[in-house]
């Protein structure tokens, strides 16, 4: 069966110390409990090899935000998926909106992120979600459905299988507007069924399909009870220990 999951997304926040601060934090606060859920962290490419130095993988999984869309040579400034698996990452973090929106990824590129991060053994946690104009003249259900069958619909059912989900309506990331539990139930099951019909349903039931999206220690067990919602991709929350323990331990 699915796995729950709660995983951080720092963005584009702290620098390599408080970075590390934070992330021994999180690993040391997980000593203390019985998490219900897979805890990951999401931190920026600079901070990676120290904090996995710094956490216990065997409690705290590690992601990159993003990698790039080739495997090496002249991209100057680039990180390439194969230097994100060497730092012991297992995770990436994929089709953001945030990448989407400000650095013009497709899913022309996303399908190609997606590929050299299975091909290098990371997990992809990709992002879908529609904005606000989306959801209020109805589309929103069809536009996550084009995004997921553009961008993953190429994989086999094998590789599909180690794609983690995060719906994440653009209108609720970073606005502290949350989507309420029924409308990420609404798209959570449909997500599902999207999957059964290309997969099967032993696919679909057995993949993650996290919320983003305003998520705090408030509302995480709301969303969490929803039997579509698998767990948490935590932007602003996962900043601060207390308050990204608090969505861990709603499940
Ligand atoms: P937020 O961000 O929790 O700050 O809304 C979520 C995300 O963008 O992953």
């Amino acid at each position: 069966m699915r796995k729950n999951i709660v995983a951080g997304n720092w963005k584009m926040n702290t620098n390599l110390q408080e970075g590390v601060a934070l992330a021994k934090g999180v690993n040391e606060a997980l000593k203390n409990i019985t998490a219900n859920c897979d805890v990951i962290i999401g931190v920026p490419f600079t901070h990676l090899a120290p904090v996995n130095d710094a956490i216990d993988s065997s409690k705290l999984g590690l992601a990159a935000e993003n990698c790039a869309d080739h495997k090496s040579g002249a991209y100057t400034g680039e990180v390439s998926a194969p230097m994100v698996a060497s730092t012991g990452a297992k995770y990436v973090i994929l089709g953001h909106s945030e990448r989407r929106q400000y650095y013009g990824e497709t899913s022309e590129i996303l399908k190609t992120k997606v590929n050299l991060a299975l091909e290098n053994n990371l997990a992809p946690i990709f992002c879908i979600g529609e904005v606000l104009e989306e959801r209020e003249n109805g589309s929103y259900l069809n536009v996550v459905k084009t995004q997921i069958v553009d961008a993953l619909f190429e994989l086999s059912a094998d590789d599909f299988s180690k794609i983690i989900l995060a719906y994440e309506p653009v209108w609720a990331i970073g606005t502290g507007k949350t989507a309420t539990a029924e409308q990420a139930e609404e798209m959570h099951a449909f997500i599902r069924g999207v999957l059964a019909e290309k997969y099967g349903q032993e696919v679909a039931d057995n993949t993650s399909i996290l919320y983003g999206g305003s998520c705090k220690p408030s509302n995480a067990a709301e969303l969490f009870a929803k039997p579509n919602v698998d767990g948490g991709l935590i932007g602003g929350a996962s900043l601060d220990v207390e308050s990204f323990m608090g969505i861990v331990t709603a499940f």
